[in-house]
């Protein structure tokens, strides 16, 4: 089997880039992680890169203009054919989009369209919902904008912190992203507007419950 070559973009630790790394080293996943690349140094995520023998970049972001940042930005993706953003803390623009149409995802820490940017967990706190979770989704022009592949929901506890509310979210994000990128790379997501479609398979869902 001919495996898709997908870039990971990362900003920090990279559990979620490890949950990919781990499901494309099985034979029978259709991708393979040809290339991380961060905008910072000396994060978890090029460690991981590294011992699972994956060619790392870092295109540094501070201080620099966006539309040169994103060019160099695609100069270390390469020629991938899907991008994953995990952790990766910069919006992208039609600069770096337009080279990957529909072709990248994220994922995110809360229940889309509730909650985007940063601290989807402590929003969720914040706003005394009983029901958190994440989302796996396209990337658009917008911060966290575009169709739902699936989501997975975690309940709220009286005595949540943000962390603790984090950390049981993050678990159910390990399971999202592979299936998700699973069912892009093998062509089985359709968008019509703003809503994907997904052909699925027996034992995946759109909705997870952790
Ligand atoms: C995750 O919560 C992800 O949803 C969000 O950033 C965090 C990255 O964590 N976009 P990690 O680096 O994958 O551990």
């Amino acid at each position: 089997m001919e495996k898709v070559a997908v870039a990971v973009l990362a900003s920090g630790r990279g559990t979620n880039l490890q949950a990919l790394l781990d499901a494309a080293a099985r034979p029978d996943f259709p991708a393979r992680i040809a290339r991380v690349v961060t905008n910072r140094p000396g994060v978890g995520a090029l460690e991981r890169a590294e011992r699972a023998g994956v060619p790392t970049a870092v295109v540094p972001s501070k201080g620099r203009a966006r539309e040169d940042f994103e060019r160099d930005l695609l100069d270390a993706v390469g020629p991938v054919d899907w991008v994953c953003l995990a952790g990766f803390m910069r919006v992208l623009t039609s600069t770096f989009l337009d080279r990957f149409p529909g072709r990248v995802l994220n994922i995110h820490p809360a229940l889309l369209p509730s909650f985007p940017g940063t601290h989807g967990p402590g929003q969720a706190l914040a706003h005394g919902v009983t029901q958190a979770g994440a989302t796996v989704h396209f990337v658009d022009a917008g911060v966290d904008t575009g169709p739902i592949i699936c989501q997975g929901s975690v309940p709220v506890l009286d005595d949540d912190t943000e962390d603790a509310l984090a950390a049981r979210i993050l678990g159910l994000e390990h399971r999202l992203y592979p299936m998700a990128l699973r069912q892009a790379v093998e062509g089985r997501i359709r968008v019509e507007g703003r809503r994907a479609r997904v052909d699925l398979r027996p034992g995946e869902a759109r909705w997870l419950v952790g």
